[in-house]
């Protein structure tokens, strides 16, 4: 996992709960207090793993409520850190197709071939009629990280849209399928 998602968990506990119930969560996933991850580099996708479960026993919520949660945040602080992408979708529907690409533009960046190949495989858009399917494939189970972001999206354009979830990991799928489909 890209080290912006720790780091943007991070800010999101500490603002959350406060500094201590971070050092809480970085002792209880077995990651040492000054562990600083950096923007642009992969770290282990289990390291993650821990550390979110870990966020969700020290907050005491469940997995979609701390995926909700960090989505709210993880948006708020994309307005700002990345306005172009904002402005380059004109609806919510462009800015959601064009989600793998801008997932795939820091896997470019990323030196090792098999952890880039592995952020691009996480993600395969379907362009349907009637919108959009995304095929997730992910050992770290974020659709329900998928389906609060593209809700926020929607809402940001003020876009009419429906999210339905009709396969997934947890459920021993072998892939999300989420389909979002626009009022025509
Ligand atoms: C400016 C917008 C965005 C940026 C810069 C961004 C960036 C990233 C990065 C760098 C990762 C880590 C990728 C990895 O290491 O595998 C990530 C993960 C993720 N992003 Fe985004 N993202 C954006 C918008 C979105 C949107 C709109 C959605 C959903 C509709 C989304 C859904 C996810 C999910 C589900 C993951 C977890 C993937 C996994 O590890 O399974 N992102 N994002």
């Amino acid at each position: 996992m890209v080290g912006l998602i720790q780091k943007l968990l991070f800010d999101f506990i500490e603002e959350a709960a406060g500094p201590e119930k971070l050092l809480e969560v970085k002792r209880l996933a077995g990651v040492p207090a000054e562990k600083v991850f950096r923007m642009d580099e992969v770290y282990e996708d289990e390291e993650w793993q821990r550390l979110f479960r870990a966020t969700c026993e020290v907050l005491g919520v469940t997995q979609e409520q701390a995926e909700e949660a960090y989505a709210e945040f993880f948006y708020k602080d994309g307005m700002k850190r990345w306005p172009m992408w904002f402005s380059m979708s004109k609806t919510a529907r462009e800015f959601l197709q064009r989600q793998p690409k801008i997932h795939n533009g820091f896997a470019t960046g990323v030196r090792d071939q098999k952890a880039s190949q592995a952020i691009n495989d996480k993600f395969d858009l379907e362009e349907v009629e009637h919108g959009i399917v995304m095929h997730y494939r992910s050992p770290n189970q974020l659709c329900g990280l998928y389906t609060a972001l593209a809700r926020l999206i929607i809402n940001h354009y003020g876009d009419e849209a429906s999210i339905e979830e009709t396969k997934c990991l947890k459920q021993g799928d072998s892939e999300c399928e989420i389909h979002i489909r626009w009022a025509a």
